[in-house]
């Protein structure tokens, strides 16, 4: 692969300070309240916010590996990514340093703002393929509130994922019991699974953290109560089929499994 520079200042020697533009990016942070911990409170969103932006990134080169049918770069960055969610999700043990006592002297002030307004974690749904799983609530939804953002992504990375197993005429069953014959299959099946399960952990974790701050019957600044929105989302995953097929791998072989 050849790699050219496509910046203005090619001919010339570069510096750490504009190659990451840095004056930017530091200067993106503007608290709107005296609270000393609102600094690190932005400072966790705007870091998960970055992380998000490479996860989108990555989607889409591994949305290209997977039409192609190049499995071991897609596997590649499948494991990339969940690390990427581990990583996030440690987040939420760092935030957990923000006593619920200073984050309740200023989070009236932040006037209706919530993570669930995150373009980002909502496109990341919405290219795993979740519009295909969720129902038609949670697509309305998200058109409502990000108009044209399902039209951006008509493959997502679920369709490409059981469009390769049906090229190869693969059955989930089948690639796990011939794990070794179909090994990249088989890989590609785990990471799928692996990233569906990290980005549920992040959910759950989230939850644990949001108990935390601000309590379990509290009112998000989203106009949520736990119950109605955020519990619910707990039901979502991308490849629920991941998930599922489990039990028939567990009934093959002997083991007792009740009726759906
Ligand atoms: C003290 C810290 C936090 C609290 C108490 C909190 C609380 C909540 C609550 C109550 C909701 C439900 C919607 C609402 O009514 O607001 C929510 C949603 C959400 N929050 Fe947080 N949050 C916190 C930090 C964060 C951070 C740092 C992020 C990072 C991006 C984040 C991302 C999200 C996302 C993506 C949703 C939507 C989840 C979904 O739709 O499945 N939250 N949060």
């Amino acid at each position: 692969m050849s790699t050219e520079r496509t910046d203005a200042h090619a001919n010339e020697q570069h510096s750490y300070q504009r190659h990451l533009n840095l004056e930017r990016l530091l200067t993106a942070m503007r608290p709107v309240t005296t609270h000393p911990e609102e600094h690190f409170f932005l400072t966790t969103h705007h870091s998960l916010e970055i992380w998000m932006k490479q996860i989108i990134f990555d989607l889409h080169r591994i949305l290209d590996h997977l039409d192609q049918d190049e499995i071991n770069q897609a596997n590649w960055l499948l494991t990339r990514l969940s690390e990427i969610l581990r990583l996030a999700e440690a987040h939420w043990v760092v935030l957990e340093t923000m006593s619920a006592a200073d984050f309740a002297e200023y989070r009236s002030l932040l006037t209706g703002a919530s993570g669930m307004q995150s373009r980002q974690f909502r496109e990341i749904e919405v290219m795993l393929g979740l519009c295909d799983v969720a129902g038609p609530e949670y697509a309305a939804r998200v058109e409502n509130m990000w108009p044209g953002l399902i039209a951006e992504h008509p493959n997502t990375r679920r369709h490409a994922f059981f469009a390769y197993f049906k090229r190869r005429d693969l059955s989930l069953l089948d690639v796990y019991k011939n794990r070794w014959q179909q090994h990249d299959a088989f890989l590609l099946a785990e990471h799928a699974f692996e990233l569906n399960r990290r980005f549920h952990s992040w959910r759950h974790n989230h939850i644990l953290m949001v108990r935390r701050q601000i309590g379990i019957r509290a009112l998000g600044t989203g106009g949520t109560f736990f119950d109605d929105y955020l519990a619910k989302t707990l039901r979502y995953y991308f490849f629920p089929e991941l998930f599922e097929f489990r039990n028939d791998l567990t009934a093959d072989t002997g083991g007792q499994v009740k009726p759906a």
